[in-house]
């Protein structure tokens, strides 16, 4: 079932209908790259987050070495000294290249844009968004009416990137949304970091970022964590939170977004064993989004290209990216998470721009050495996160009265019981109004005692709801309840007074 063909159209505007995503600022039209999360939405992003702190921070697992990860959690702001942007390469590198189109006014990433023409003569080359099949086609149809064709089988043509265009070509290309030729600009670097300015005076000397990664809050605070700590290397230093990037073309639903969450470790070991620990981190983190719920083949792990690496990587143990196929995406993979080794970079770099030097290195009494420690780091998108479990969840049943149904994992699932009677009458509502306020001590779930009972598993269905218990006449007399699952919609009977711990245990398996 994970790889039927899935319409993103349908699954935003079930996130729309059932409040798990919304248009942030909807009722004045919204603003591109920005979105909110509805009652569902919040809990599903929630239980995500909540679960990568448990088992990243609370409970960690046992290391390549056969002892316990040692893994502490900050909670860093996000508008930092605005040096510690210079020093991490943010202010003068962290640039994406813009193209705009004169005619259209839209704005384009130059990297993301490919163009479409007759090998020769090429009089004509139409531009389109990569992975963006209505544009690819409004492409090719315009190409076809230019050189008078019924179809590309009748001509030479090819699909080049955007930034391999000479400046000729430029002139001779039509934009996406654009009629004229010669209206793309030429590619431009645009800084994505958000400026705002800290203090009442707004001038050069206040000018401060929104971070762009929650990674730096992380390398500034080292020095702090290891002498207030009782942390030692190898040790990791974990945070979620708010990132923001001035995205050029925000798109995808939350894929790509302006403002989102990060779930970021850094992993500190002794450079001698960055090889080990990038395995170990690799697989345990492709594992783990396995074990939420992306067991199927839209995940895969991808290790990258030497000329993929970052400067500071190029010698490194590896980079690599657990990817899913997401439905704007396939067949190819967008990034969920990248595992990468990002060598003594970072705290090296602090180190420098703070003026600290020496005194910032690690002292490791075991080996009685001082270094930099090397970092492993593995990145991963909250946001991305929780579309590719709502992406993976989507399931079309037409025998079903919804028609569709979500399939969280019971961990993940936003609301993991529904608890009814079966008529609300003849003392049924007492009792299952009893055993709703003992399951909602421990998890999210929720009492329904309205229409008609496909039509409350049809509710249930569409929100994910792993299990629906309900009260009926029998158990007045025997204290059982009916458990309907989710997924194959068979029923059984439990014992009331069992349902509490029923319930923990699917929620754990
Ligand atoms: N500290 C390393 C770092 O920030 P990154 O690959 O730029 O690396 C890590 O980001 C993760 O953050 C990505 O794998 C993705 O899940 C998420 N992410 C990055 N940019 C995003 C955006 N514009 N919208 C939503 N998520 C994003």
């Amino acid at each position: 079932m994970a790889s039927e063909p899935k319409s993103m159209d349908e699954i935003v505007a079930l996130c729309r209908r059932r409040g798990f995503i919304f248009q942030s600022s909807e009722i004045y039209g919204g603003i591109n790259g920005f979105w909110d999360y509805g009652p569902l939405g919040t809990e599903l992003k929630r239980n995500l987050k909540n679960a990568w702190w448990q088992d990243i921070v609370r409970s960690s697992a046992i290391g390549p070495t056969g002892d316990p990860l040692h893994v502490v959690g900050v909670d860093c702001t996000i508008i930092m000294n605005p040096r510690v942007w210079e020093a991490s390469g943010h202010v003068g590198g962290f640039n994406d290249p813009m193209v705009d189109c004169r005619e259209s006014k839209a704005r384009y990433r130059a990297d993301h844009l490919q163009v479409l023409g007759a090998v020769e003569p090429a009089a004509r080359l139409y531009a389109f968004i990569a992975n963006d099949d209505d544009q690819r086609e409004r492409a090719q149809k315009a190409l076809l009416k230019y050189e008078r064709r019924d179809s590309l089988d009748a001509l030479r043509h090819q699909v080049r990137p955007f930034t391999a265009l000479s400046p000729d070509e430029r002139t001779r290309c039509v934009g996406p949304d654009a009629k004229e030729p010669g209206t793309l600009t030429e590619p431009r670097q645009f800084n994505l970091m958000f400026k705002t300015n800290v203090g009442a005076l707004e001038d050069p000397s206040s000018i401060a970022y929104l971070r762009p990664e929650t990674a730096q809050g992380i390398f500034a605070n080292f020095e702090n964590v290891v002498n207030s700590t009782r942390v030692r290397v190898p040790f990791g230093i974990a945070q979620i939170g708010k990132a923001f990037r001035n995205e050029v073309t925000p798109r995808n639903f939350t894929f790509r977004s302006r403002e989102f969450e990060q779930m970021e470790i850094e992993f500190f070991i002794h450079p001698s064993q960055a090889k080990e620990w990038y395995g170990w981190w690799r697989d345990q983190r492709f594992a783990w989004w396995q074990s939420i719920g992306l067991a199927g083949d839209n995940l895969q792990l991808r290790e990258h290209e030497k000329d993929e690496l970052a400067h500071y990587a190029k010698d490194g143990a590896g980079t690599s990216d657990i990817e899913y196929r997401f439905p704007f995406t396939a067949p190819d993979f967008g990034e969920l998470e990248g595992v990468a080794h990002r060598s003594d970079f970072d705290l090296r770099q602090h180190a420098e721009h703070s003026g600290r030097r020496d005194k910032a290195k690690y002292f490791d009494a075991e080996r009685n050495e001082r270094y930099f420690p090397h970092v492993i780091e593995p990145s991963a998108g909250a946001d991305r996160g929780t579309l590719a479990l709502l992406c993976e969840a989507y399931t079309k049943d037409p025998s079903r009265a919804s028609g569709v149904f979500m399939r969280f994992h019971p961990r993940m699932a936003p609301v993991k019981a529904g608890v009814f009677p079966l008529v609300n009458k003849d003392g049924l509502p007492e009792v299952a109004e009893r055993l709703f306020a003992d399951l909602r001590k421990r998890h999210v779930v929720e009492y329904d005692p309205k229409q008609t009972i496909g039509k409350r598993y049809a509710r249930m269905d569409e929100a994910g709801t792993p299990f629906c218990f309900t009260v009926d006449a029998d158990t007045l007399t025997n204290q059982s309840v009916t458990v309907r699952h989710r997924d194959s919609q068979a029923q059984e009977r439990i014992a009331m007074d069992a349902v509490a711990a029923w319930l923990d245990a699917q929620i754990r398996a």
